[in-house]
């Protein structure tokens, strides 16, 4: 079923339609189709284009349609171009003349530009959710958490200690971070392209800005051209969602060293594992490592789009159709990687004592020591000079700091008293770092406050 026979004197070659439909996949978005449709005649019955008893009959004749697909009672028959020739022709099946006049003033172009930005806007707003959740877990455990001590790391190496809180609270930053972009897209995006028609808008009286009204946008689009093959949303959208992937990915790379039997800071819960089919003793973290290596296909559809956009001339170009299969896979692959993080994470064990262990052994109190020697009046680089020779000890005797008795300690350097061991304990190198963003449970519950606050005050939205 063709919208555009008149022209044609022959029959469409069936690889050619097969090559050039996109029912199979922009039937995704039918509701999104349905509501832009019942806006449009809504508008041109308001301005007198469309009788009100047509209006009536195309919006029952939709309603109709989008119930039956809701219910599976209508499928979509694959001899339609498109969702926008389906929902017309079934329209016209059902409702006679009036069907025909639905396209009045309107071209798939901006038709399709909408359903587009309808679709990716309540995506935004469901991500939104999801991270939200995501937030929320992780405050809960950053609460749990803020007197777990452990290795902060660079390099991998073992450099200061921190707290699991700590740890936790960069992800939250990061994922905070994620909300405000995708906020920022929402704002940007919200410009409605219906009434652009094909290229040029039209000769019929529209009120763009009505329409826009009706559909939750902020106003039309104001250059036809431009609204018809603007997909720049879709871009950001998609560095947005490489963006999440990218941090989702560098949780889960940590928490597959953590799980790790080398490290055992973490047990992952048996539901969230799985077995070998040869190794009886294996639990591995195949969840952490899909979403880890999902990530490149996330990648793989910001690049995509940018390639397919990079050579299209005004206005609208058929190219632009795909812009919608890999956009999917990339909703669909973070929306399910963020739910399944979450109940990883939720559900997940941490082991404080091994975090604690690590964090002794590792001479992450190395620095410490070396304040502690400048606040008694040695310079910096001496005191760096005292404490490395004092770590080599440890290493050659397989000790920590902690363990080199005072008389060991002196005989590197008097200015050692009996008070350096509170000095470098892990709660003492921790906690004694208040400033705002630091490791320090004062420092922190600062920052959770606000957090809490952040989350409350989007709830009420
Ligand atoms: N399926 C098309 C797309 O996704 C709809 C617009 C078709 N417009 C056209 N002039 N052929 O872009």
């Amino acid at each position: 079923m063709k919208l555009w026979g008149g022209r044609f004197t022959k029959e469409l070659n069936q690889l050619v339609h097969n090559f050039n439909e996109s029912l199979s996949f922009d039937r995704k978005f039918y509701r999104q189709d349905i509501a832009g449709s019942i806006a449009h005649v809504t508008m041109l019955a308001r301005q007198g284009i469309l009788s009100e008893e047509d209006k009536e009959r195309i919006i029952e004749g939709l309603t109709g349609i989008r119930e039956d697909l809701d219910a599976g009672r209508l499928s979509f028959s694959p001899e339609y171009e498109d969702i926008h020739s389906f929902v017309e022709g079934v329209l016209t099946e059902r409702v006679g003349e009036a069907g025909k006049r639905l396209h009045t003033g309107r071209s798939r172009n901006d038709q399709v530009a909408l359903d587009m930005r309808l679709f990716v806007r309540d995506e935004l707003d469901e991500l939104d959710g999801l991270l939200k959740e995501l937030l929320k877990e992780l405050l809960a455990q950053m609460e749990r958490h803020l007197h777990t001590y452990m290795p902060g790391f660079t390099h991998l190496q073992k450099a200061q200690p921190v707290t699991l809180a700590h740890h936790l609270g960069a992800y939250y930053e990061m994922f905070r971070r994620d909300r405000g972009r995708l906020f920022d897209i929402r704002r940007r995006m919200n410009v409605c392209p219906l009434g652009s028609g094909a290229l040029a808008g039209t000769t019929y009286p529209l009120d763009r800005a009505y329409t826009a009204g009706l559909l939750g946008f902020d106003g039309p689009a104001l250059n036809s051209m431009d609204a018809v093959s603007d997909r720049d949303y879709l871009i950001e959208f998609l560095a947005a969602l490489s963006t999440i992937a990218m941090h989702l990915s560098r949780f889960c790379e940590e928490i597959i060293i953590w799980n790790s039997n080398e490290y055992r800071f973490v047990e992952l819960d048996d539901s969230y594992s799985t077995g070998s089919s040869i190794m009886p003793q294996k639990k591995n973290p195949d969840i952490a490592e899909l979403i880890r290596g999902k990530t490149g296909r996330v990648y793989g559809a910001l690049l995509s789009i940018l390639t397919v956009m990079k050579g299209i001339p005004l206005a609208y170009d058929k190219d632009l159709q795909e812009d919608k299969e890999l956009t999917f896979d990339a909703i669909d692959t973070v929306k399910g990687s963020l739910m399944l993080f979450t109940g990883m994470l939720a559900s997940m064990t941490f082991r404080k004592e091994v975090m604690e262990e690590s964090a002794k052994k590792g001479f992450t109190n190395a620095t410490d020591a070396a304040d502690y020697l400048v606040n008694h009046g040695v310079a910096f680089r001496d005191a760096h000079e005292i404490v490395g020779r004092l770590v080599l000890i440890c290493v050659e005797s397989g000790r920590a700091l902690d363990d080199l008795t005072l008389e060991e300690f002196r005989a590197v350097s008097l200015v050692f008293e009996p008070d350096i061991y509170e000095a470098i304990s892990l709660k003492t190198c921790v906690e004694k770092r208040t400033t705002v963003g630091a490791p320090g449970a004062e420092a922190m519950e600062t920052v959770l406050k606000l957090y809490r606050e952040e989350l409350l005050c989007d709830d009420g939205k």
